[in-house]
């Protein structure tokens, strides 16, 4: 059975009149890789410092491993040392004084760990994070990603139940993080470790995460996993907010048609079954509305197969192009795989399948029609 590791109940969090936190709910189960995802501002950090014990919310219960470790009705609160989690903040600052071992060991002589013991499980960390060699440097004389992976060895060689990481590839370039990514898909497979991690990068949430929470202006508006996050968010900011290259999002309207329900707009008019609608989002009766439709999902088709766009421009992207092209003011986006051959002022003729489409109300912008995989 899997076990719910922390949970968050209605937690509400004020800085001065500033309400940072809106009834944030979660569960987090056992051995997850759970990314906190939003722009800056929105309060992942400081959910994650609840979550630590680092901040008290004003409101809302904290529950670690089945254990009540703060709530806002009786004043409970458990402090951070007590709670078996560990965090590795975006700014990890090592001691500068200490060698790699030292940094690391200093954590289990704190914890008042036999000699012994700490050497042996020093060592695992320092080839877990594959910087054994490192062993006697300072942190001065390592590179950033080398620091970067001491401070996760730190972090891990205590066996904490929880890993807390706000952040740890920011200082990162490129070709590192990309690197230290995996390294850290890896150390979760190889420790199970309940993990939670903050980044505003979608691409490392898609790639690291079992599921993501989404956040926006002290709300969480989505916890899915990466592949429902990306096929069905929740809504449209959600929808604008993952996805590289963007998501089109093309003005429509929907109405009853007999035992079915129309679709029409500048994509042209089709129809879908009336159960394609969410329950309690049926059309009942005009709708305004925006289609969401991924730019992978349409293709370049042959005159007469969809409606007449016209090409502003193709870019070349490697391995793919991508085409933007326009019909009565209204903008698509279109990628193709390899060399596209298409020019600007040439027509185009999107072709998608209804099944791939979303299907955002206008006035509220929620989710009512799926795409089916
Ligand atoms: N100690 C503090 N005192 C007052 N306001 C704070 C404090 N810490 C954070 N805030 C405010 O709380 C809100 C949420 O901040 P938080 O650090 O959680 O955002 P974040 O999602 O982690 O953003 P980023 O991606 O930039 O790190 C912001 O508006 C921020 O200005
Ligand atoms: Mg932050």
């Amino acid at each position: 059975m899997e076990m719910k590791q922390i949970e968050l109940k209605n937690v509400n969090k004020y800085y001065g009149r500033n309400h940072v936190l809106r009834g944030i709910n979660l569960e987090v189960e056992q051995g997850e890789f759970m990314t906190f995802l939003g722009p800056s501002g929105c309060g992942k950090t400081t959910t994650l410092r609840v979550i630590a014990g680092l901040e008290r919310c004003q409101e809302g219960t904290v529950v670690i491993h089945g254990e009540t470790v703060a709530d806002s009705e009786t004043l409970y609160f458990v402090p951070p040392g007590k709670r078996g989690l560990n965090l590795v903040f975006q700014s990890y600052a090592l001691w500068p004084h200490m060698t790699v071992y030292e940094n690391v060991a200093f954590v289990l002589q704190v914890q008042k760990w036999e000699k012994s013991g700490i050497e042996t499980q020093v060592r695992k960390a320092l080839a877990m994070m594959q910087i054994e060699e490192y062993r006697d440097r300072y942190p001065s004389e390592l590179s950033g990603g080398q620091q970067q992976r001491v401070a996760i060895a730190r972090a891990i060689v205590s066996n904490p139940r929880v890993l807390l990481l706000d952040e740890p590839l920011s200082n990162l370039d490129a070709k590192l993080r990309l690197e230290m990514r995996s390294e850290l898909k890896r150390l979760h497979r190889e420790l199970g470790t309940t993990m939670i991690y903050v980044t505003h990068d979608q691409v490392e949430a898609l790639t690291l995460s079992t599921r993501i929470a989404v956040f926006s202006e002290g709300e969480i508006v989505q916890t899915d996993t990466p592949v429902e996050i990306y096929m069905n968010p929740a809504n449209v900011g959600v929808a604008r907010f993952i996805g590289n290259p963007k998501i089109n999002l093309i003005p429509a309207v929907a109405r009853p048609d007999g035992t079915r329900v129309r679709v029409s707009g500048v994509l042209g008019d089709f129809v879908l079954p009336w159960g394609a609608f969410l329950p309690g989002e049926e059309i009942t009766g005009e709708q305004k509305c925006l289609i969401g439709l991924r730019p992978e999902h349409i293709a370049a088709g042959s005159p007469g197969e969809g409606p007449e766009y016209s090409v502003l421009t193709s870019m070349l992207a490697g391995s793919e192009t991508l085409i933007e092209a326009q019909r009565e003011g209204e903008r698509i986006l279109l990628k193709q795989l390899g060399f596209g051959n298409l020019r600007a002022g040439e027509p185009v003729y999107p072709v998608f399948s209804p099944d791939h489409i979303n299907i955002f109300r206008e006035d509220n912008g929620k989710l009512i029609k799926r795409a089916l995989a």
